[in-house]
């Protein structure tokens, strides 16, 4: 890498996570190969249509994840965003479309996940608030019911749903001086667009193995994968510690 990605005293970072981060943890990415949907179409498992034809097939799906999810470890591109997050505190905007908590695990205070949390679950009908679910759906006969007769469901956005937090996060693109992706295909929308934002107004970077869908929004490219480049990409020497 030539030359790394200089961050100072007054910049504002932000980060947009994909899947690929999570890849040398043993999460598998979406697309591709091995990817998640190439074994399943997204349509039958993670759709509002989805859950009201087949629950059942929805909560097996999210419960494989979730077991599959459950002792995998972060890597070194999870650690590096966290010690990254330790310099700038709230300078630093770490979006990740990603369920898992590997952030959280390698120390990340603030992620925001866009996408929902697979360990968090909510009430299809009322406007109980998500909560935290660890347990294991593959033992139950039923889906567990909300006191107010709905169905409790995975705190996920599912596709034709509207992603979580975007007034925090358009809020947060304004303000960035630098923006950087990693390990994500571009493809997916409204995230595939938020480079869009800071295309021409500051410095947009890729980092991941191959170019995404949405390549020609980024000034740099950094070709390689997340845990081998990210431990290595910053420079923060101007910012006191
Ligand atoms: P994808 O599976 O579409 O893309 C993963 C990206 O990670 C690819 O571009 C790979 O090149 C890259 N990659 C693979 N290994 C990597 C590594 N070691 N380091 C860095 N990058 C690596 O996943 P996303 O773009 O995250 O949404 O997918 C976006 C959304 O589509 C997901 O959040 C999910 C999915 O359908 C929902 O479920 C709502």
């Amino acid at each position: 890498m030539a030359s790394g990605i200089p961050i100072g005293a007054e910049d504002r970072v932000f980060v947009l996570t994909g899947a690929g981060v999570s890849a040398e943890s043993g999460i598998p990415t979406f697309r591709g190969a091995g990817g998640v949907w190439q074994g399943y179409r997204f349509e039958d498992v993670a759709s509002p249509h989805a859950w009201r034809r087949d629950p059942a097939l929805v909560w097996r799906f999210y419960s494989m994840r979730r077991r599959a999810a459950a002792d995998k470890r972060p890597n070194p591109a999870h650690l590096a965003l966290a010690d990254l997050e330790k310099r700038l505190g709230e300078r630093l905007f770490l979006c990740t479309q990603n369920v898992d908590e590997l952030h959280e695990l390698a120390g990340s205070l603030r992620a925001v996940h866009m996408h929902g949390q697979l360990f968090m679950s909510r009430c299809d009908s009322c406007e109980r608030p998500p909560f935290e679910d660890r347990r294991s759906y593959d033992s139950l006969d039923e889906i567990p019911q909300c006191e107010c007769g709905g169905r409790i469901r995975p705190h996920i956005c599912w596709f034709g749903e509207m992603p979580f937090e975007l007034e925090p996060i358009f809020a947060a693109l304004e303000k960035a001086t630098l923006f950087l992706a990693v390990g994500t295909s571009g493809v997916v929308e409204p995230a595939a667009s938020f480079v869009a934002h800071a295309t021409g107004r500051v410095r947009t970077c890729y980092v991941g193995p191959e170019k995404p869908a949405n390549a020609a929004m980024f000034d740099e490219i950094f070709l390689g994968k997340a845990g081998e480049l990210l431990p290595r990409l910053f420079s923060t020497a101007s910012i006191a510690r």
